[in-house]
């Protein structure tokens, strides 16, 4: 696959996309990757469930035993599973066993593709990161294996992909199918506190972002964004809660946008 950056896949008004294709397609199957409180995760099963994205929810995984969209995906009768990327990463790194390196992993491939370190990083430290993940990545890739989806959800997945495992979901050149919900209005704050760092900074508007996921960290073409005021008053927790709202709104638009077909890159 081709890095898919600095080429936005569609921008402007959701409702007035002017990379609409088509818009009688068939239900699509949504894979859903997690590793929280799953509100998002909520919020696509409840468009899902009244129409609002013309598709269903398949399996949910989760990197973490104890995240509570675990039991979300139990009250839908969703299958869910865990692959505990913490004790896999620990276990790789004590022992450096390379007989948990997947057989088609390789190394050159995925350190000449990956955007997420910059060149001048001690190599073993990427080396190290890559592998790692990549362990754990082939134990995912496992766990959604038996499931056929057109769709993978990162809804608060907190893990990065490497290519490794991007390159085994998107297998047709230039139709990427892994999309990510990000908490800042991309490319400001990418990372792991998009409504921190948004406040922290001083900024008077904030947002979120949905795209798609590329070889970097938060870097992917994006598919929408929404933007809320910051007053005076507001503090770290309202601008949260204000983004939340807007972030269950704005991921089941993309999803049925890709859904409907009416994405393109
Ligand atoms: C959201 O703010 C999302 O943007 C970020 O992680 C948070 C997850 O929330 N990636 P939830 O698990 O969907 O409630």
């Amino acid at each position: 696959m081709k890095p898919y950056r600095k080429s936005p896949a569609c921008s402007g008004d959701l409702e007035k996309q002017s990379c609409m294709v088509g818009k009688d397609s068939p239900e699509i199957l949504i894979g859903a990757l997690i590793s929280g409180g799953g509100t998002n995760l909520q919020a696509i099963f409840d468009a899902c469930e009244n129409g609002k994205i013309k598709g269903k929810v398949v399996f949910v995984g989760s990197d973490n035993p104890d995240a509570y969209g675990l039991k979300r995906a139990k009250q839908h009768n969703i299958p869910a599973f865990t692959v505990n990327y913490s004790s896999i990463i620990k276990k790789y790194l004590e022992t450096h066993d390379k007989k948990m390196i997947p057989d088609d992993f390789n190394l050159n491939d995925i350190i000449l593709k990956q955007s997420i370190f910059d060149s001048d990083i001690n190599f073993e430290k990427v080396k190290n990161y890559m592998i790692s993940r990549a362990v754990a990545e082939a134990y995912l890739f496992k766990a959604m294996e038996k499931y056929r989806f057109d769709l993978l959800i990162l809804a608060g997945f907190m893990r990065i992909l490497t290519p490794y495992f991007i390159d085994k979901i998107n297998t047709k050149d230039d139709s990427p199918r892994i999309m990510n919900i990000h908490p800042a209005l991309l490319p400001s704050f990418k990372g792991v506190d998009g409504y921190g760092d948004t406040f922290r900074y001083g900024c008077k508007v904030g947002g979120c972002t949905v795209h798609y996921v590329d070889y970097g960290e938060d870097s992917g073409p994006i598919i929408g964004q929404k933007a809320f005021q910051i007053l005076e008053n507001d503090t770290l927790d309202t601008i949260k809660k204000k983004g939340l709202k807007l972030e269950w709104e704005l991921y089941p638009e993309c999803i049925n946008l890709f859904a409907q077909k009416r994405l393109k890159t």
